[in-house]
């Protein structure tokens, strides 16, 4: 049932608030300042490294996640493609935490990938939504990410749950390895805990989301710019806008914009920036200069200081509330999935059933 919505995906996107506010009544404890969460069960301390495992979408989440143990939890992390991971030999201590990100718990390279570490590293966790599947089956520990029901083929409600599950991780195993002491866990989750409320205020800038999706639906190419813990968000707002609209996009790192993409801007790319001000802002908006000069348009995704700092550079901005650093890419997620969602509306696509696309790859 779509209720009030035109599709599954309007409505998964709308569910997100409450979906997300699942996840964190489910690992936070109720004094609101420490995680509570299976993954207690995992021996942070003695853990090498930690791997993080799945495709598209949940490869986006497991991205974010890389930035949020090696920051939060100083674990040294690998990022990789279950596709590729299974075949590239991967040299293991036994010592590693291996972490399956997966909505459905099906999709048949991370099962493999699953199966190939099996009984060779200290422990395996999934981040699945599908509890009955076998990817929760056969991993150590499952953290179901309570989305709900995902219809829509485009993910969007499992992404962001998938993020705010694995940062409830990152944390738990930063607390265990003393990395964060008790009042800077009990920070990190404030933060997460005001994730609803700075969701559903994101949600009402979908009016001026659209006006910018209108810019972006006539264009053959687009490109998405972000660093740090943004550049998995760019690449996910692309892959969303590809799927859907069937437009080309590509996401990149932004200190990566000289060193070849730059060569496709011109005035028919349009260039989507998510950038919440930060100490590297700066290099953001020398970045957008550099399009600009070009004559690309570009649609910045920013925070009140962001749209200040950038002044006139951006041709639409969309200031976004204030969030800390280390959970700006739940919020940010958001308005490039609206984004995709408006551009596909105004080409006229199938957005529920893009074509090609299987809601679950089980060959590989
Ligand atoms: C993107 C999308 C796919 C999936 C990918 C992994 O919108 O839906 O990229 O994210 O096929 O699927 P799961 O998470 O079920 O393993």
């Amino acid at each position: 049932d779509k209720g009030r919505h035109r599709h599954f995906m309007a409505k998964e996107i709308h569910e997100q608030p409450s979906a997300v506010g699942r996840v964190l009544a489910r690992y936070i404890g109720a004094d609101r300042s420490r995680v509570v969460s299976p993954a207690e069960a995992v021996d942070w301390s003695a853990a090498s490294r930690v791997l993080l495992i799945g495709c598209g979408t949940a490869s986006f989440a497991a991205h974010v996640a890389k930035y949020w143990f090696e920051q939060l939890a100083g674990i040294p992390c690998e990022l990789d493609i279950a596709s590729e991971f299974r075949y590239r030999e991967a040299p293991l201590d036994g010592r590693e935490v291996a972490i399956f990100v997966s909505q459905s718990g099906e999709t048949a390279d991370t099962l493999a990938a699953l199966r190939h570490v099996a009984g060779r590293v200290a422990a395996t966790l999934g981040i699945v939504n599908v509890t009955e599947s076998s990817i929760a089956r056969e991993v150590d520990t499952v953290l179901p990410i309570l989305a709900g029901p995902e219809i829509g083929v485009a993910s969007t409600k499992a992404f962001t749950c998938m993020l705010a599950t694995l940062a409830t991780t990152a944390i738990l195993a930063g607390r265990v390895r003393r990395r964060l002491d008790a009042a800077r866990e009990a920070a990190l989750l404030g933060e997460m805990l005001s994730l609803p409320r700075l969701m559903a205020e994101t949600l009402r800038l979908e009016t001026e989301i659209a006006e910018a999706a209108a810019e972006i639906a006539p264009a053959r190419d687009v490109l998405y710019l972000g660093r740090g813990r943004l550049f998995p968000i760019a690449l996910e707002g692309a892959l969303k806008l590809k799927e859907i609209s069937y437009i080309h996009a590509e996401g990149y790192a932004s200190g990566e914009l000289k060193h070849g993409p730059i060569a496709l801007i011109d005035d028919g790319v349009p260039v989507v920036v998510t950038a919440p001000s930060e100490p590297l802002f700066s290099k953001t908006v020398s970045n957008m200069q550099e399009v600009l000069a070009r004559g690309a348009r570009v649609v910045l995704l920013t925070d009140a200081a962001g749209a200040e700092a950038a002044g006139s550079e951006a041709s639409i901005r969309i200031v976004l509330p204030n969030i800390g650093p280390e959970m700006a890419p739940i919020l940010y997620s958001l308005p490039v999935q609206l984004l995709a969602y408006h551009a596909a509306l105004a080409r006229g696509t199938d957005v529920d059933q893009p074509r090609n696309l299987a809601k679950s790859v089980t060959v590989e």
